[in-house]
């Protein structure tokens, strides 16, 4: 299947898109199986499996990028690799050894080349693994099976309009996880809580909802399905926290703040700080890093407002400009962040 694809590659929304193939691997007795390749794009699974009645659904995001060179390089795997581990702990699943998933990995993307987008289109291709419990149990207990599987789409910006400002709300009557839950693994029921905190903050005109800590509701945690950052006084600061998801995006950009001659701090960020950063940002897989205009207290009706003039701020951009040029090999990968993909 080498034929052309009629896709509007610039114009590619955050969604899925039909591609060619996904890639599977069951566990059973006690072993993960083969790697299978399949085209059809739905599952068989019990009616009683344990990811349908009790949650056992664990998943993963990561991107391919086509490059200057032509080449396809998938960022930071083996991050993902471990992070889906410690999703599996977490729940009492099986854990997908390392190696397999990178291997599945490399799969996947090799087998769906054609749907890695253009360079220049600003687009690339989205990665989605996920495990699910297979076994049938009305009990509340653990799968004995599970089936891993990674599927890809070809996508565009999270946020709308790409790299611009979008406006934020803080709202107490929401939490997305418990203070001791699941929010630093990445468990569907973690966004399924966090679906009527989301629809309201649309309503209202907001891009997402930036969380706080369940516990005291003092400081801050994360930003939808993203980290969050702040610059604050040439300083990258970034929440600490038990209760988000450790992102592999807040990881790489602390690293090229350091490289930037930035000091970083990760640690408690009280709501009232924001009245002393100069920029913010939303960051992530999906949200790259994502500018935030004005981040509005929606209980004490105090609006912060970050970027002054509307525009994306200068420390955000470069830090941005960096991610994107290491990620499209435009700019040499010091730190071995990528993994080419012979075609
Ligand atoms: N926080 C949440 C809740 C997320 O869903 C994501 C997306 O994966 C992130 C943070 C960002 O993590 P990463 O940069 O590893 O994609
Ligand atoms: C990602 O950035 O990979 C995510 O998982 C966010 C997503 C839930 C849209």
């Amino acid at each position: 299947m080498t034929e052309e694809l009629n896709l509007d590659w610039a114009n590619l929304p955050f969604g899925y898109v039909r591609t060619d193939y996904n890639v599977r691997c069951s566990y059973r007795d006690g072993k993960w199986g083969d790697v299978e390749v399949s085209t059809s794009e739905t599952v068989n699974m019990h009616i009683a499996a344990t990811a349908l009645h009790y949650g056992q659904e664990i998943f993963e995001g990561l991107k391919a990028f086509r490059g200057k060179d032509g080449k396809i390089r998938v960022f930071r795997m083996r991050e993902n690799a471990k992070r889906i581990r410690e999703s599996a702990l977490g729940l009492k699943m099986q854990p997908v050894p390392e190696d397999l998933f990178c291997e599945m990995v490399e799969k996947v993307v090799k087998l769906n080349a054609r749907f890695v987008p253009p360079y220049g289109s600003g687009a690339s291709l989205y990665i989605r693994p996920l495990e699910i419990g297979m076994s049938a149990s009305v009990g509340v207990r653990t799968s004995t099976e599970y089936l891993f599987l990674i599927l890809v789409s070809p996508v565009g910006p999270y946020f709308k309009g790409g790299f611009r400002p979008t406006n934020i709300c803080i709202m107490r009557e929401y939490d997305r996880v418990a203070p001791k839950g699941t929010g630093r693994w990445k468990v569907g029921g973690n966004y399924a809580a966090s679906l009527g905190a989301g629809e309201r903050a649309h309503e209202l005109g907001y891009s997402a909802v930036l969380y706080l800590d369940p516990k005291e509701k003092k400081y801050l945690d994360e930003c939808g399905p993203a980290n969050f950052f702040a610059i604050k006084d040439g300083k990258y600061i970034t929440p600490a926290s038990d209760s988000i998801l450790p992102s592999i995006t807040n990881m790489s950009l602390q690293q090229i703040a350091k490289d930037m001659g930035m000091e970083v701090e990760s640690r408690h960020i009280t709501v009232d700080e924001l009245a002393e950063v100069q920029e913010a940002a939303a960051c992530g897989t999906a949200a790259v890093a994502s500018p935030v205009g004005e981040i509005d207290d929606l209980d004490t009706g105090v609006k912060y407002v970050v970027a002054k003039d509307g525009k994306p701020g200068p420390v955000t951009t470069q830090l941005y400009n960096t991610l994107r040029a290491i990620q499209y090999g435009e700019m040499e990968d010091v730190h071995g962040w990528n993994t080419i993909i012979e075609e």
